[in-house]
């Protein structure tokens, strides 16, 4: 390593971590890179290391042997369960938020106690720790509502109930353990109305620095139907958050949140991500994530133009003042490409060919559950690729990735063919 390289290591092993390694390795200042425990596509651009993410002991006596210059944390739970701080403490520069501002994401309930102490526009909520009383509540407060695990429960832990009684059956669902401890405490909470947003900053404690704007689509089928999931599919920019939009979404919910958690002595560094409902009334929370969004952070690498690593390493220091960042005026646009049963049960261990002719009209294939064996590429999870292109119009990006899906051949595949609507629909009228 020459001295003014760093070596870095990348905590995850989805699309995400995918997009950062990618980012991370065309950065003049990345040294050796390392994804930990990674997937197919993470081995393309970085080595990939079999250690648990969770696992602070492991992460830091990895990164003391291979003199790691910075750490950069994927997922919500190494973040809620201190990885950072332990890190901190062994003086290894960490990106990514303290277990004290990961709560944020750890604990819905937390994070609507600081809306309702700072006055952050959000959802009207009751917190509750047993079934009886949130039954209760419920006589007063009729369908539609939001019943919702207080803890982490992998993006499965939302019930939208219509009727009253599908209200009724999820709290007891919760409370007789199928989010497992993430359902020791429940939120129920009005249902908004609008179109969702997903909004990132990244910050030092202070200062928030807005990355570009990003729509994800949750539900699994075409036109939003079906059960809700990671995210099938994302575009950037998203015009629908105006230059308006962003301003007041960071006058009254970033910045008051930021000073909140600074006050309190934990002050949030890394990337906050507000998933915002545009309602009639202004942008209110829905939740925030301690993280970037999988698959909005694939897009946001696509279009980032500047050198992600000082900015990364500027949040671990906690100083961005010197950070401005650049975007590629495109849009860009990615398809994930999920095994057939995904959100439910899906089998593994399925080849999947055509990578390379897919890539070869300009798109980006991030990989997410993906194995590489013997030079072959295996489905190893539920989303398993992140078609992703760039393009002048959302058409024309939309166009570049579903040509390359239609050259990936892997039958037990499949995604949405509907990537981008809402955007093309503005665009039409
Ligand atoms: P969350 O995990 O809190 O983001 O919730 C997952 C999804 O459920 C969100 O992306 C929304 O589509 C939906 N959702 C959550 N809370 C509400 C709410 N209060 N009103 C309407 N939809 C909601
Ligand atoms: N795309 C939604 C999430 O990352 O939670």
């Amino acid at each position: 390593m020459t001295q003014d390289k760093l070596n870095i290591l990348v905590l995850g092993s989805g699309g995400r971590e995918h997009a950062l390694c990618w980012k991370i390795k065309q950065s003049p200042l990345a040294g050796a890179l390392y994804c930990a425990p990674g997937n197919g596509g993470t081995g393309l651009v970085a080595q990939n290391v079999d250690l648990n993410p969770e696992n602070a002991a492991e992460v830091i006596a990895f990164c003391q042997n291979q003199a790691i210059n910075l750490v950069v944390i994927g997922p919500e739970a190494p973040l809620v369960k201190g990885v950072s701080d332990a890190l901190r403490e062994a003086g290894i520069p960490a990106f990514g938020p303290s277990a004290a501002a990961a709560q944020l994401e750890g604990s819905k309930g937390f994070t609507k106690d600081l809306c309702a102490e700072a006055n952050i526009p959000t959802a009207a909520y009751g917190r509750f720790e047993n079934a009886a009383d949130a039954h209760e509540y419920l006589k007063t407060h009729p369908a539609p509502i939001v019943i919702k695990a207080d803890g982490l429960a992998a993006g499965k832990g939302v019930i939208i109930a219509m009727n009253d009684q599908e209200a009724h059956d999820g709290v007891d669902m919760i409370f007789d353990g199928a989010f497992g401890d993430a359902g020791v405490q429940l939120v129920i909470e009005e249902f908004m109305e609008g179109e969702e947003a997903s909004f990132f900053v990244l910050t030092d404690g202070k200062r928030a620095i807005p990355l570009a704007t990003a729509q994800d689509h949750k539900r699994v089928g075409d036109n939003d139907t079906g059960p809700n999931t990671g995210g099938m599919g994302a575009y950037s920019p998203a015009p629908i958050m105006t230059p308006a939009l962003i301003e007041q979404s960071l006058d009254e919910i970033i910045t008051p949140t930021l000073t909140t958690l600074a006050k309190r002595g934990t002050p949030y560094t890394g990337v906050l991500y507000a998933g915002l409902m545009l309602t009639q009334h202004g942008p209110k929370l829905i939740e925030y994530n301690a993280r970037f969004g999988d698959p909005e952070c694939q897009v946001l690498m696509s279009r980032l133009e500047s050198d992600i690593v000082p900015a990364l390493m500027a949040c671990a220091h906690g100083d961005l003042s010197d950070i401005a960042l650049d975007w590629s005026p495109d849009t860009a646009i990615t398809v994930v490409m999920a095994a057939a049963g995904y959100p439910g049960t899906y089998q593994k261990g399925s080849q999947i060919k055509g990578l390379e002719a897919a890539a070869e009209n300009g798109a980006m294939i991030f990989h997410a559950g993906t194995q590489e064996k013997d030079g072959v590429t295996i489905a190893n999870g539920g989303r398993v690729l992140n078609v992703t292109a760039k393009g002048e119009t959302i058409s024309l990006a939309r166009g570049i990735a579903y040509e390359a899906v239609s050259r990936i051949d892997w039958d037990e595949g499949f995604c949405r063919s509907d990537i981008g609507w809402r955007e093309i629909e503005r665009q039409k009228s």
